[in-house]
């Protein structure tokens, strides 16, 4: 069974700290707030654990997870060296919604890599994270608490509704802030790259390194390899989602259309939207607006709000029982908005329209 632990998100219990550390010392599963979503802990240099990770989210073995440590010092034993713009970079971001890829030691078990020669670390800054890691004392592999392919968890509740009775032990901080998972950096190879844009922005790491790129999409001969887990359709909805792309105005109206159209034929629709489109959607006109779930996760102009309420309205949206999910894109090609695309185009899984 799956305890569910409550836990201040600022200043955590220590007794359940203490509980939640002996029980990852021990092999155990443990979910656990960051930053950025929820994690689902267990003793990284523990092969037995780290299996027993995998089988319980329904992962597959060439998805390598993220190693957490609670300070840069606990990672000299995990690497073959430390590139000097991990140092750099550490200093700005950490801890922080960031993970670096860098040459691996043999110390780590190859489930945890996906027998690749590298290993992403990162030391997250939410303080329950903070006070579990440090309290374990060992590395922690954690991968988002979700089932795979499902979105990741932003809320205790999620991570029940995937994981109940799969895992040991929730710690319960409530809703992460970020919203979005960790910006993926690969140090072991030149220029740096960013294979998984996220919270922490390719601006904002440009300050510190300058030669940093992001990884492109289509790019599969020579370059960076994609990060393996990117490979596969992932953070969806169960109901299909289709992404509107291009003139925001123009977006939206052709958006507004599908949606009645998907009406008209019997389909139990769900709306994804900022709260400017409020005016756009009521134009699917009344009676019909009411059968419609509509989600508006704040102002186009507020992308944390965006990122962080993203993952919730796509569960909402299922739990709902809707049919089909029309989304519109809330890029604007720089800053956090590149990440909520990237995770938007990945759940549409190809279902994009552009006008
Ligand atoms: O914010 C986050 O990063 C959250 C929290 C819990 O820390 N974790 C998370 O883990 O999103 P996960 O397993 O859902 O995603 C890990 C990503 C995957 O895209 C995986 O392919 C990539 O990191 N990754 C892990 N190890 C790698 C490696 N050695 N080389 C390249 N990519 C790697
Ligand atoms: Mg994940």
């Amino acid at each position: 069974m799956t305890d569910v632990l409550r836990v201040d998100p600022t200043r955590p219990d220590r007794d359940a700290i203490a509980r939640a550390a002996e029980c990852l010392r021990a092999g155990g599963l443990v979910a656990f707030p960051t930053e950025t979503v929820y994690g689902l802990g267990a003793h990284a240099l523990d092969r037995e654990a780290v299996l027993r990770l995998f089988a319980a989210k329904g992962r597959p073995a060439h998805d390598p997870v993220i190693v957490h440590v609670d300070t840069i010092d606990r990672i000299d034993p995990l690497v073959a060296g430390v590139p000097d713009a991990a140092l750099t970079i550490a200093a700005r971001f950490w801890p922080g919604p960031l993970t670096l890829v860098m040459r691996r030691s043999s110390k780590v078990p190859d489930e945890v890599t996906a027998g690749l020669d590298t290993v992403a670390i990162r030391v997250p800054a939410h303080p329950v994270a903070a006070a579990l890691l440090m309290a374990a004392a060992i590395p922690v592999a954690a991968p988002s608490a979700n089932l795979f392919s499902r979105p990741s968890p932003t809320q205790a509740a999620h991570v029940l509704e995937d994981l109940h009775g799969r895992i040991d032990l929730i710690l319960d901080g409530g809703p992460t802030m970020l919203g979005i998972e960790s910006t993926v950096v690969d140090l072991s190879r030149e220029p740096p790259t960013i294979l998984r844009p996220g919270a922490t922005t390719i601006e904002m790491l440009r300050e510190v390194v300058p030669a940093i790129v992001m990884r492109s999409s289509d790019n599969t001969e020579g370059g960076a390899a994609p990060s393996p887990g990117l490979l596969a359709k992932h953070y969806s909805p169960r109901a299909p989602l289709t992404l509107y792309e291009g003139d925001p105005t123009t977006a939206l109206e052709r958006l507004v259309s599908d949606a009645a159209d998907a009406l008209e034929h019997g389909q139990s629709v769900g709306i994804i939207a900022a709260e400017e489109d409020w005016y756009a959607v009521e134009g699917l006109g009344n009676p019909k607006l009411q059968l419609v779930e509509v989600r508006f996760l704040g102002s186009e102009h507020d992308l944390p709000a965006i990122a962080s309420r993203l993952y919730t309205a796509m569960r909402d949206l299922d739990a709902a029982g809707v049919t089909k999910i029309f989304v519109r894109s809330f890029s604007t090609g720089e800053g956090l908005s590149v990440a909520i695309d990237d995770r938007l185009r990945r759940a549409a899984a190809g279902r994009i329209v552009r006008v």
